[in-house]
């Protein structure tokens, strides 16, 4: 008789975003005249720029002409791609990292659920409280949680790093010793940011400590603030201790494209064991590559005219997380991120949990949001809105907060 992985059945409920699917689905089917704001997901809602539809319409005629057609995608990324990422997201910014080091994947969700592979089941994983549910998700899948505590809502096997208003949302460096720590900046759910020299204190504890960080830099092309690292190779020794992941989806609108590239780093190894080579080894066997298609359109990203097409998008978010930070703030709200982020996070009302303010807000004035503590213990008494709706919705939605 076969036998399943039972660490799935350890997973309390079903994954976040699904749950508020559910929720907001079956009220608006019992409610079908309610015109529902969503700001719940991350989800981008401005259409691709021009300049990447053009180039997916470039690559496609190039696939239907037996001269152009491209069949298997090299594993690890077309070189066209992963040149324009070295130069522009690292080469321009200081950081030596080569083409060769950057893995070309689906996506920074797929990655960051995938990495915890190539690292011993016993590890000990450090991850921020609130976080993205995936680190844990990921990590509880694999068996290296340990057992859930339904009332405390926490994993008897994972130092969690509670993020709270008292340390602006910025985790202190734990008191057990972790062997890999996932961090995150702009961090996603808070919204908060950390300077060169916070970032700095977690890049030497991780050589001290010998522990890897996981470092998911989805968010960074939000950043407004000139002391704010975009990658943590802008920090000194992060290429013996850091694997960066990265997204298409927040920067250029790939959410429904799929794109993201992970970067490990020559330098980083384990004894004489290279994790490059582990990961390389990983995405030959288990992956086929990112469509053609979809890499060319990622290529425009970097073209000058991508470039200035989604300096445009993000400042369009921006707006929207400014509208939200200080509408709220000047209605009451203790609220904080918005700046180097498109996510806002804010304190709900006294006597309420996060769930109780979602449903409220769900049903009084039809808005969606994410609750705190979907997100972890300590993000119990807050809720995440992000600027990824339209404008007029954001500003609409904020009217209607303000009317509770
Ligand atoms: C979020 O809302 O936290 C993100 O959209 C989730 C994701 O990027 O997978």
């Amino acid at each position: 008789m076969y036998q399943i992985n039972d660490n799935y059945q350890k997973l309390p409920g079903s994954y976040l975003f699904s749950t508020i699917g559910k929720k907001v689905n079956a009220y608006s089917a019992a409610h079908p005249e309610k015109r529902i704001i969503r700001l719940g997901i991350g989800d981008v809602t401005l259409p691709l720029a021009p300049a990447i539809i053009e180039a997916l319409h470039g690559a496609v005629d190039e696939m239907g002409k037996a001269e152009t057609f491209r069949g298997y995608a090299p594993d690890l990324g077309y070189d066209f791609l992963r040149e324009a990422i070295a130069e522009n997201d690292y080469r321009a910014r200081g950081c030596d990292i080569g083409a060769d080091e950057i893995f070309v994947s689906d996506g920074a969700k797929c990655d960051s659920g995938n990495i915890q592979e190539i690292f011993s089941l016993d590890n000990r994983i450090a991850v921020c409280d609130p976080v993205y549910p995936v680190y844990v998700d990921s990590n509880v899948m694999a068996g290296r949680t340990g057992d859930y505590d339904s009332a405390r809502e926490v994993w008897s096997n994972v130092i969690y790093m509670p993020c709270t208003a008292d340390n602006d949302f910025v985790p202190e460096l734990p008191k057990e010793t972790p062997d890999l720590i996932y961090l995150c900046f702009p961090n996603n759910p808070t919204g908060a940011a950390v300077n060169r020299s916070q970032l700095q204190e977690w890049v030497d504890y991780a050589l001290k400590v010998g522990a890897v960080i996981l470092y998911d830099a989805a968010y960074e092309a939000y950043i407004t603030e000139p002391d704010v690292p975009h990658s943590i190779y802008e920090c000194q020794g992060a290429k013996s201790c850091a694997i960066e992941l990265h997204s298409f989806s927040k920067n250029a609108g790939f959410t429904g494209l799929r794109l993201g590239f992970t970067v490990i780093p020559k330098e980083l190894k384990c004894g004489d064991v290279s994790l490059h080579s582990m990961w390389a080894r990983r995405h030959g066997t288990k992956y086929n590559g990112a469509p053609y298609i979809v890499q060319r359109a990622g290529e425009a990203v970097y073209s000058e005219a991508g470039k200035a097409q989604l300096e445009e998008q993000i400042a369009y978010y921006q707006k929207n997380a400014d509208y939200i930070l200080n509408g709220l703030k000047k209605a009451g709200y203790r609220v904080s991120g918005g700046v180097n982020s498109p996510y806002v996070w804010m304190k709900v009302p006294e006597g309420m949990t996060s769930w109780e303010f979602f449903d409220c807000l769900l049903e009084k004035v039809n808005v969606v949001g994410t609750p705190g503590s979907g997100f972890g213990p300590s993000g119990e008494g807050y809720f995440r809105l992000t600027a990824f709706g339209s404008y007029e919705n954001t500003v609409e939605a904020v009217d209607r907060i303000k009317t509770l």
